[in-house]
């Protein structure tokens, strides 16, 4: 039999290992260009601002009390308002590096905790860098690619021993298995798609400082946990029931397996961890391969499938030629063509075009309706791991194949897209609850879920970034009053709310909410139906839509300062902005900013905020801080790209991490060098910046927490070495060099040294003190 990916087609479609999301936001929805002119001076809304901050400052704090449960310490009793809102930076800005290690400035050091393949459970398998590792190793071990992470510490020595929970995005399969992934006759070997999948999920670990100041894991704890993207879960919240999500597994709507890619996370004053499905999309095959198929078997076309990326073909060997589907942007529109050509190759030149996709359906009858909830996401027509194909076969791999095999819904996986996509709730504490993903809170590409400071006897706010280009911030309002105690499904009940940002530096909350008139007018006026409120969830872009959200620069992380209740947001890059907005002032983003609100009268439940830009990223000629008080460009201090990780320690310092694309860590395709991924600290009040960290070669600087002490800091470098094949390794981390400081000698990768692996970076300063200050 032909191996269907053995065929050639060329496309005019990059394929990205990254697994970004494409554009799938081709709703005319309004840019701010288009918006009535009615700008106040920006130096007036930034000065209003400033005058609230320091009013903050000097007056009590909002945070409020909270009583511990035994055994553990609600995160927000933390260590809270202790050395106020300007924190003075008290290191050395460290320089740009190509050098594949961690670089600290000098009086820091660090150590590795918990790089993928460390045994947590179990068996406590060995990770096996050379000979590699089963599945069955890997669901007893740290997973892969960690992004998202907290610490919850215990009650005793609550900064020596606490549960670390990591989340793991992906991961790359030519570093994951020793020969790189393969695929026998159309169908993956079944242990490799066991291995991807428990390489996946989070990780609960319990981790202990030793006597001699260093980390490791506790083995044997009764909390060590894998949860991974075949873990049961329950469905909960308004869509827990409802028809959208019926599969052959639940067939009642109740329950689904695993999460997938999880990206950034949260907590919640309650003690318990999220993490955030991010581009879960990818990870199935759509129906719309189905559509596309049974278009080509109407067209006459006989032959195998071909399945990649953002397109579909089929080669028919009788005829010797091939038909193909693809994805495009034509004249700013993005639309299916199909096209015909001969020979088994697809390429941009000598193909002739047959029509555009859903015309050619529609004229040849094909009547398989592609749903909402997988178009407006774009569930594409091949999956990104093939996990559908394992060999054996078994249920809970052929659940990524979504085409429609049965007459209900309940007897087939069409609906399993719609069982990702959400904010996953996990007790740390309890490692035999069930993972609760909390539907209220919407479905869409979830990066970060970040909490405001809550206030006794208010609700909670939190806030959501949803990472793909052109789409929108969100806030999640609880039902329930915040009150010492506190916990249960809290965020089962609640106000989703999308973001618009206006050109005059206000902002609205705009309700998505079946029960609210203005939604459901401005529905009406779109001509767009909701069934309930769980349809309204299911498709929250789609809701998003009709209301006017304002369209952004693909919103990732959130931070909230734990005294103000001042909203940073990073929004990573938009290389595909052509309208330019207040909000979103660059076409053609590729470096990225930092925008941040605040809510009216300090309420974070208010409906109207306030918002200006932090920073726009980028190098010495292309980038500003604090743009609306005329604040200074960076410089090499400080040049950086791509913002994507944001947190706000309890000193009040904002540390931002960056996941540049590798042209802009190389300084190739007209960027200067921004060097390897980095993490910088910033002082929210002056803007002033200093890079504190830069990361192995070709990872990604992603994930941050501290000690409650801050004087021993988490943080993760995601892929070292994603440019890696299976006999050719780009980076040595952290098998090779854990860290050097400043002005050390460059560490240079050996192709054929140890695997590279993502990890947990443990800093700490020489002389105990508190880190960034
Ligand atoms: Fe997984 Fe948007 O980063
Ligand atoms: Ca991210
Ligand atoms: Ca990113």
């Amino acid at each position: 039999m032909t191996d269907e990916r053995e065929l050639q087609v060329t496309t005019v479609l990059a394929l990205d290992d990254s697994g970004d999301e494409l554009p799938s936001n081709h709703s005319a929805n309004p840019h701010f260009s288009s918006v009535i002119e009615r700008r106040l001076s920006r130096r007036q809304v930034l000065a209003g601002s400033l005058g609230a901050a320091v009013a903050g400052l000097l007056g009590s704090s909002l945070v409020g009390t909270a009583e511990a449960a035994p055994g553990r310490l609600p995160p927000q009793a933390i260590g809270r308002a202790r050395n106020g809102l300007n924190p003075t930076l008290g290191f050395e800005a460290i320089p740009v590096s190509r050098s594949d290690t961690a670089v600290l400035p000098r009086g820091y050091k660090a150590q590795v905790l918990v790089p993928w393949g460390e045994p947590i459970l179990g068996s406590y398998p060995a990770y096996d860098g050379v000979n590699g590792n089963s599945g069955a190793d890997q669901e007893q071990q740290v997973g892969s690619h960690h992004d998202g992470m907290h610490y919850f510490p215990f009650e005793q020595d609550p900064n020596g021993h606490g549960l670390l929970c990591i989340n793991h995005e992906y991961v790359d399969q030519r570093v994951l298995h020793v020969r790189g992934p393969t695929t026998v006759a159309g169908q993956r070997p079944t242990d490799e798609v066991r291995k991807e999948i428990a390489a996946h999920g989070v990780s609960v670990i319990e981790v202990r400082r030793d006597s001699r100041g260093e980390w490791g894991v506790v083995r044997g704890s009764r909390y060590n946990r894998r949860i991974t993207a075949g873990t049961p879960m329950e469905i909960r919240g308004p869509v827990r029931g409802s028809g959208l999500v019926k599969t052959k597994y639940s067939p009642n709507g109740t329950r689904t397996r695993g999460t997938i890619n999880n990206c950034a996370h949260g907590y919640t004053p309650w003690g318990s961890y999220l993490t955030c499905e991010e581009n879960w999309a990818g990870y199935f095959l759509g129906i719309q391969a189905q559509r596309i198929s049974a278009l080509f078997d109407a067209l006459g076309y006989v032959g195998p499938d071909i399945r990649q990326g953002g397109y579909f073909a089929r080669y028919d060997a009788t005829r010797n030629q091939i038909i193909g589907a693809i994805g495009e942007t034509v004249d700013q529109k993005f639309t299916n063509n199909v096209y015909e050509q001969s020979g088994n190759s697809l390429t941009s030149s000598g193909r002739q075009l047959l029509g555009e996709l859903e015309s050619l359906l529609s004229a040849y009858n094909v009547d398989i309706p592609l749903p909402r909830e997988q178009s407006r996401y774009g569930v594409p027509v091949s999956s990104r791991y093939l996990w559908e194909t394992a060999a054996s076969g078994a249920d809970e791999y052929l659940r990524f194949d979504t085409r429609i095999k049965a007459a209900d819904p309940g007897d087939d996986y069409r609906n399993e897209p719609s069982t990702m996509g959400w904010v996953v709730e996990i007790d740390p504490f309890d490692p035999t609850s069930l993972p609760r993903k909390r539907t209220a809170m919407g479905r869409f590409a979830h990066e970060g879920v970040v909490y405001a400071p809550p206030q006794r006897g208010q609700p909670i706010a939190f806030y959501m970034g949803d990472d793909a280009q052109g789409e929108y911030v969100y806030k999640f309002v609880t039902r329930a009053r915040w009150a010492p105690g506190l916990k249960g499904d809290v965020l089962d009940e609640g106000t989703l709310y999308v973001a618009r940002f206006n050109d005059d530096g206000s902002g609205d909350w705009l309700a998505l909410d079946i029960t609210d008139p203005a939604f459901r007018f401005a529905a009406a006026a779109a001509g767009v139906e909701f069934k309930d409120q769980a349809d309204v969830l299911v498709n929250t872009r789609l809701a998003a839509d009709v209301v006017g959200a304002t369209r952004m620069d693909r919103p990732e992380w959130g931070a909230v300062h734990p005294q103000t209740g001042e909203v940073y947001m990073t929004m990573t890059n938009n290389s595909a902005r052509t309208e330019t907005d207040a909000a979103n002032p660059r076409p053609n983003n590729s470096t990225g900013h930092i925008i941040r609100w605040r809510e009216q009268g300090n309420r974070s439940f208010a409906t109207r905020f306030e918002w200006d830009l932090f920073v726009l990223a980028g190098a010495q000629d292309n980038s500003q801080v604090l743009p609306a008080q005329g604040g200074p460009a960076l410089d090499a201090s400080n040049i950086f790209a791509s913002p994507d990780g944001l947190w706000i320690d309890d000193n009040g310092i904002l540390w931002i991490q960056t996941d540049m694309s590798g042209s802009q860590q190389a300084g190739t395709g007209g960027n200067p060098n921004f060097g390897e991924n980095a993490m910088l600290a910033a002082n929210p009040i002056t803007g002033e910046i200093r890079r504190f960290l830069t990361g192995p070669k070709d990872q990604e600087t992603t994930g941050v927490v501290t000690t409650p002490d801050g004087r021993t800091m988490f943080v993760n470098f995601q892929h070292p070495g994603d440019r890696s094949t299976p006999t050719n390794f780009t980076s040595n981390w952290p098998d090779a060099v854990v860290y050097r400081n400043a002005g050390d000698p460059a560490v240079v990768p050996n192709p054929t040294g140890p695997r590279p692996r993502s990890g947990t970076l443990v800093i700490t300063r020489q002389d105990g003190g508190p880190i960034g200050l």
